[in-house]
């Protein structure tokens, strides 16, 4: 990676899918500590970013930004000082225009004092959005973002500390023809860059963010090939624990975004979760696909009729393999280990990635998934123990 950081997808949580710009150091605070108390930081969630509105509506008589007296009155250098007290990583966020989305000012004109600004005050992750960059009648948009994109990640590095960068310029290109030259330039200067859409917010219906997800999974699951250890896809926010979306489709969107090596990045109410909605962010299983030192992106193996097989090589020799189900109502989906991607001779071992129950097959993979469903396998050659003695039994028995 060009500066050597996230060499498996970042994790942590952003305010901005559900609380926009009502926020404040204390709420801020209060979801950094609940990423801890709830164990979810143990489990690699350890960034905890303030998306936009933190900044205050002008830069101070010697250009430096500010933040929002109101908002942030101790200022983010402190409020940076208690996440990392709480063993967080820092993030923030601005905008390469010279006005935010929200029209807070952007870095336009003053790229490396903010990136300055920005490491002073223990900054360890920046989210650089693409709003408001002045392009002029004649220019090439593509060219002027490149140039700022390009330089704020240098003026990131140049500052000496570790700063993952988050680059959003891929989200304006999308339809363009030059989008795909968008997310190979941004796969070149940044950690990480938007796909898609903005997942829905908090307070719009369950049936928006169900479409949000399923629309970000589709537009970002053929985007593999700029995927890779240090640059990923990112897809926008889990919305895990909302309200408005089932468990089934909670569990969905964690087993797509591992599948597809995504960010795994919270924005919910951490201090709300149910206990499902903690078992599916936590789940270790499956954030370990997500968090594979391979660092490949799954992809699509098998299509038919509302439902999609994705495959995701793992290190190892091991496949996870993914039964997605987007239609509305329950299918039986099946595939074989073969298809996806591990050639020779059974026996398998099926590891069910939410239940952890254990099968043996000899290669065929199937299940029933629900509406709007997933299942989830690790796929592994062989078989030990209480399987072993089950498979030779079956073998035994002709089953297999
Ligand atoms: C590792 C961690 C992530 C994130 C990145 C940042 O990949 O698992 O949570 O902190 O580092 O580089
Ligand atoms: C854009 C981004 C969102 C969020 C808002 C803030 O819409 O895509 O993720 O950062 O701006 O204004």
């Amino acid at each position: 990676s060009y500066n050597g950081l996230a060499l498996t997808p970042p994790m942590g949580w952003n305010d901005w899918s559900y609380y926009q710009c009502n926020i404040s150091q204390q709420l801020i605070l209060a979801q950094a500590k609940a990423l801890v108390t709830s164990g979810l930081a143990k489990k690699g969630y350890d960034t905890v970013t303030v998306d936009d509105c933190w900044l205050a509506p002008t830069r101070s008589s010697n250009g430096t930004l500010q933040a929002s007296p109101t908002l942030f009155p101790k200022g983010m250098a402190w409020l940076g000082k208690q996440i990392h007290a709480l063993g967080l990583k820092f993030g923030l966020y601005e905008d390469a225009g010279t006005q935010t989305c929200g029209g807070y000012p952007g870095v336009w004109g003053h790229e490396k004092q903010d990136a300055d600004t920005f490491a002073s005050w223990g900054v360890d992750y920046v989210k650089l959005d693409g709003c408001n960059v002045p392009v002029a009648s004649g220019q090439s948009a593509l060219a002027v973002y490149q140039k700022e994109y390009q330089t704020f990640s240098a003026d990131l590095v140049a500052t000496g500390r570790k700063i993952v960068f988050s680059d959003s310029m891929p989200a304006y290109f999308q339809g363009t023809s030059d989008w795909q030259s968008s997310i190979s330039d941004a796969s070149k200067v940044a950690n990480l860059w938007r796909e898609g859409a903005d997942t829905a917010l908090g307070q719009e219906s369950g049936d928006a963010k169900w479409d949000a997800i399923d629309y970000n999974y589709s537009y970002n699951v053929g985007l593999g090939k700029y995927a890779g250890p240090g640059h990923w896809n990112d897809p926008d926010f889990l919305l895990t624990g909302d309200s408005g979306l089932s468990t089934t489709e909670m569990q969905s969107q964690m087993s797509l975004w591992a599948e597809m090596s995504a960010p795994l990045i919270s924005s919910t109410d951490l201090t709300k979760l149910t206990p499902q909605a903690l078992a599916i962010l936590g789940n270790k299983r499956i954030i370990a696909v997500d968090q594979d030192s391979l660092g490949v992106q799954g992809h699509i193996v098998q299509r038919g009729k509302n439902y999609n097989v994705l495959t995701k090589p793992l290190a190892g020799g091991d496949a996870s393999v993914v039964l997605f189900n987007s239609g509305n109502t329950s299918q039986t989906i099946s595939t074989t280990a073969l298809t996806a991607g591990l050639k020779g001779a059974g026996p398998f071992t099926l590891t069910d990635l939410v239940s952890g129950h254990q099968t043996a097959t000899n290669g065929q993979i199937s299940a029933v998934v629900p509406a709007h469903g997933t299942v989830m396998y690790r796929v592994h050659r062989g078989t030990t123990g209480k399987l072993a003695s089950a498979v030779s039994m079956a073998f035994a028995n002709g089953a297999l």
